[in-house]
């Protein structure tokens, strides 16, 4: 997942794809469950920060891809599981996993819910795919109750000085480069703050020393709440709540 921007690869360079045909080509692999040592530490990280009996909360997977979180949020008997995101093909990997919650097809803004849907939002490894930060933080915002939790992850900030690239071989042997664009945690504050959400807790885990040793932090991760609610609910997206 992560390469080094001088990095040599055997057979040829990353070649740049947009994020529906790279998805397209990785689906089919994209397991539900941590497949690199960065995923298994962004996983753990995730999972201190979320409430360890979710019965009473409405859950919403943003970016949900093959359907990691959903799962994850189900074992916490999450009350309902609803789970979103782009490319076709990574909901379909997602409906071969038995995930016994709704998958939605929609884009990070606008959502495709009404405003104050959920009590929590979890969004894994997929912000970085969108330039424009303050724009998805204030969407998922929008679809969070007030008092809601969104816990988030994305690769760290410090990528961006290391020349970090998100690439990943697909089985036709070709090493694709997706979009990621790097947010300072600076960014991070800023987008919550506008959006309403008050930043509890970063986490910046490093690898475990087991796997790969790796002196800095290779993932972000955001635990927030949204403490101002909705100025003006928007009355457009009330027809969708047939969705939930
Ligand atoms: C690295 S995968 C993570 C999947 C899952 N969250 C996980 O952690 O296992 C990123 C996901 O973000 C989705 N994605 C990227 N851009 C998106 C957008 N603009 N709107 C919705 N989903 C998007 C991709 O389709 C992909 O499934």
């Amino acid at each position: 997942m992560l390469s080094k921007r001088k990095q040599k690869f055997s057979h040829t360079t990353p070649t740049p794809v947009d994020i529906l045909t790279g998805y397209a080509h990785w689906a089919e692999s994209y397991q539900a469950a941590p497949h690199n040592p960065l995923m298994e530490v962004e996983q753990q990280a995730m999972l201190s920060l979320m409430p360890v009996d979710l019965r009473d909360y409405t859950c919403l997977d943003v970016a949900c891809g093959s359907g990691r979180y959903m799962l994850l949020l189900q074992a916490r008997r999450a009350g309902q599981v609803v789970g979103v995101d782009y490319s076709a093909d990574m909901l379909a990997q997602a409906k071969k996993v038995d995930l016994g919650g709704q998958l939605i097809r929609g884009p990070f803004s606008p959502l495709p819910f009404p405003d104050n849907s959920f009590d929590l939002i979890s969004c894994g490894m997929a912000v970085g795919h969108e330039k424009n930060l303050a724009q998805v933080i204030g969407e998922l915002s929008r679809v969070l109750r007030f008092g809601g939790l969104l816990i988030y992850s994305d690769l760290h900030p410090f990528g961006a000085t290391a020349g970090w690239k998100r690439t990943f071989a697909a089985a036709n042997g070709t090493t694709y480069q997706l979009e990621h664009h790097f947010h300072t945690i600076d960014d991070h504050h800023a987008a919550c703050r506008q959006a309403g959400l008050k930043i509890e807790t970063i986490l910046e885990p490093t690898l475990n020393p087991e796997s790969a040793p790796h002196p800095n932090p290779v993932v972000l991760v955001i635990k927030a709440v949204k403490s101002i609610p909705n100025p003006n609910p928007n009355p457009n997206l009330q027809s969708l709540t047939s969705n939930l």
